[in-house]
């Protein structure tokens, strides 16, 4: 098993600052050796953090088409970087981790997944859908947004933004299922209904519990495909993870997250992860220290550690 991770200090896709201080946190919170466990047999290696640099071509779309909107350019450019780094790292390793940064970098994170393998799943674990169009936003950042992009049915909405040279393949709106909704725009509730697109919102969990959700989740994806995991810790209840710019109550219990992300990896399928939206700058030092952990704890299930110990037992006869 092997695991690249990439920083991606981004935090242009909505307007608090502090969400680009993530990644060396997490990286000083040993994020390392949390994900090693003790376990030789993964072997980690951090490309650092993504670096890019926007040209004249996205200013003049910005320009032209998406003025409206809040730093469109910077934050294609950060995305074709990172649709290319996704792209070596699974040449590289069996999976991959990408950090964020704000939830814009979902688009890169995926995109350069599903170019690397087209039969991709999405799970996207969120309070929110982030699926606006330019022209549904009414808020005009981009994080609200990123799946957009991704999907075949909505792209067209982004014309001018060459997407097909940047990342032809794109995702079926039957492969994405949504966990942990309970803050979505009304023009999000319209595109969600209109496209029959899956979603799991927390008064859906709350009648039938989590062993129920994946199990409904699991099978509407295609059993063939690899998964990504797109998690925003806002999916977390803030009494969890308070240090996030858009947190929203009534979320996941940090048990609930973590019996999602294990029964995800349980399947072996899961190729790819995001974490993203921590914001350090926000809330006191305690309520930022809660929110580290609780990501942490979400990226140990994913990459190693069981809760029932089951690691170790295999440990001792090899
Ligand atoms: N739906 C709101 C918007 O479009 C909030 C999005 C929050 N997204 C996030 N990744 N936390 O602005
Ligand atoms: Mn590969
Ligand atoms: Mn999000
Ligand atoms: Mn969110």
């Amino acid at each position: 098993q092997t695991l690249g991770i990439i920083g991606v200090p981004f935090g242009k896709g909505q307007s608090k600052q502090g969400v680009e201080l993530a990644p060396d946190l997490l990286r000083e919170n040993k994020l390392r050796e949390v994900l090693q466990n003790g376990d030789e047999r993964l072997v980690i290696t951090d490309y650092g953090n993504l670096e890019y640099a926007v040209d004249e071509r996205l200013l003049q779309q910005q320009r032209q088409h998406y003025h409206h909107i809040r730093n469109y350019a910077e934050f294609m450019a950060c995305n074709r970087a990172l649709i290319e780094q996704v792209q070596l790292m699974l040449q590289k390793n069996s999976q991959f981790l990408t950090i964020g940064g704000d939830h814009a970098i979902g688009f890169g994170s995926v995109a350069g997944h599903l170019q690397h393998t087209p039969n991709l799943s999405l799970v996207w674990v969120d309070a929110h859908a982030d699926i606006n169009l330019h022209t549904t936003s009414q808020s005009g950042n981009i994080h609200g947004m990123p799946v957009s992009f991704l999907l075949q049915q909505l792209r067209a909405t982004w014309q001018h933004a060459a997407l097909d040279e940047i990342a032809p393949n794109c995702l079926p709106k039957d492969q994405l299922v949504y966990i942990g909704l309970r803050d979505i725009d009304p023009y999000e509730a319209f595109i969600l209904n209109k496209f029959g697109i899956r979603y799991y919102a927390m008064d859906s969990i709350d009648r039938v519990g989590v062993p129920k959700i994946i199990e409904m989740t699991l099978d509407a994806l295609s059993p063939q495909n690899k998964i990504h995991v797109s998690f925003d810790i806002d999916a977390l209840d803030s009494n969890v993870a308070p240090s996030t710019g858009t947190a929203v109550r009534g979320g996941l219990t940090l048990r609930e997250g973590i019996s999602i992300v294990e029964a995800l990896r349980d399947t072996n399928r899961v190729q790819g992860m995001d974490l993203v939206e921590i914001n350090p700058k926000l809330g006191s030092e305690s309520d930022v220290r809660s929110t580290v952990e609780s990501g942490l704890e979400i990226l140990k299930s994913m990459f190693g550690y069981r809760r029932s110990g089951a690691r170790h037992w295999s440990n001792l006869d090899t």
